[in-house]
């Protein structure tokens, strides 16, 4: 229970390392892009195994620099689903391009494959999957319609750092795959993000996008004190600081750590709350691992439940409803069946990895009493 007498819903870890590195930064006076950025970017590839991880100020930078680098412009059409928060959407029309809202699943909360193949027309770029609440969706399925028919899929990651997919880590399966690290996420860099590619090419062009489009590894200064470059596309100020790197480097040490206990008490849930009246575990499959950001549940009477854990001090959240309801996004899209169901029963409850064991249990115990 935190000082007002609620358990958490969120959690914010910041490890001792985190500090000391940040102290280490500050007192070197070097606080931009810099070694600590490199030694980040290492390590996320060493310890998880993902797939040219380029470093950059949030999670939406990262979606929206993959789009830039697919080529996704005005006019052409990218299919999403409304299962997510606005960035993803919004970094679509940022390249002045046509979001093409997909079905989900309702019973998992991620975008279902066929209808991704019932939407795609001439105009089709890309695919953008969202792995709600840090479940891998169909990534077999997805990436054969993306060869088929040439998009590119660029893999909304931002809830599934630390999932796997039949074995590989998210991060390490698409062309594209974009983390956040914004400060309730599993490795938190205050803000920040990064963008895995898996063509080298594609790494390399976004290590020049980050930062304006100018080649920073590869440009020197001349006599005149300016770095000697020639932009040929348009960048942006994407890049990540020493000082954010620092806070997310100290925390990914105990990161396998704080990822276990989240999928101990996710896998607790399954087991104690699988036969409750008016409550539906999601579908898991055996050939993927949850990074448990979320726990959603399907529940009848979904206000009444929020209302009874919130009597107790629990907080219940959907976290995010649909997008497709915002007037940018053009208003619901009434052919999402399974979207429609799933945005009417569906509500999370805290799974993150500083819960104690006797709040987990008073969790279950208010559920089970019912609401
Ligand atoms: C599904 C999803 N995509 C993208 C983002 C954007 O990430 P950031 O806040 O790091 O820009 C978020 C943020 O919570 C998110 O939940």
């Amino acid at each position: 229970m935190n000082i007002w007498g609620k358990m958490d819903f969120f959690n914010t870890h910041i490890s001792n390392r985190s500090a000391e590195l940040v102290a280490q930064v500050l007192n070197s006076t070097w606080i931009s892009e810099g070694k600590m950025v490199k030694e980040f970017e290492t390590q996320l590839t060493t310890r998880l195994g993902i797939v040219n991880p380029v470093a950059v100020n949030s999670g939406t930078a990262a979606l929206h620099l993959a789009l830039a680098l697919a080529g996704v412009g005005s006019g052409d059409e990218v299919i999403l689903p409304a299962q997510t928060f606005v960035a993803t959407g919004l970094v679509i029309l940022m390249q002045k391009a046509i979001p093409v809202f997909a079905d989900i699943d309702p019973y998992t909360g991620n975008i279902s494959p066929q209808s991704i193949r019932e939407k795609i027309t001439v105009h089709t770029k890309a695919i953008m999957p969202v792995h709600w609440g840090g479940y891998p969706c169909d990534m077999d399925e997805i990436s054969r319609i993306a060869d088929q028919y040439n998009l590119a899929v660029i893999e909304d990651a931002a809830h599934a750092l630390g999932a796997t997919y039949k074995g590989k880590p998210i991060g390490a399966l698409s062309r594209f795959t974009a983390f956040s690290f914004q400060a309730i996420k599993h490795v938190t860099t205050g803000d920040g993000g990064a963008l895995c590619c898996l063509k080298e090419r594609d790494a390399h062009l976004a290590f020049t996008k980050r930062w304006f489009g100018i080649d920073r590894t590869n440009s020197q200064p001349s006599i005149l004190g300016e770095r000697v470059y020639d932009i040929e596309a348009v960048g942006y100020k994407y890049h990540m600081n020493d000082l954010a790197a620092a806070v997310g480097l100290g925390n990914l040490d105990d990161f396998p750590l704080r990822l276990a206990r989240r999928q101990q008490i996710g896998e607790s849930y399954r087991a104690q709350l699988a036969d409750i009246p008016g409550l539906q575990l999601l579908r898991q499959g055996t050939d993927r691992t949850h990074a448990y950001w979320l726990f959603t549940l399907l529940v009848e009477r979904r206000e009444d439940f929020i209302r009874k854990l919130a009597e107790k001090g629990i907080t219940a959240s959907v976290v995010h409803l649909r997008i497709d309801h915002n007037s940018v996004f053009g208003g619901i899209r009434e052919d999402l069946l399974g979207q429609a169901e799933f945005n009417q029963v569906q509500v999370a409850i805290p799974v993150h990895e500083r819960l104690k064991p006797e709040e987990v249990y008073m969790i279950v115990r208010e559920i089970k009493s019912g609401w």
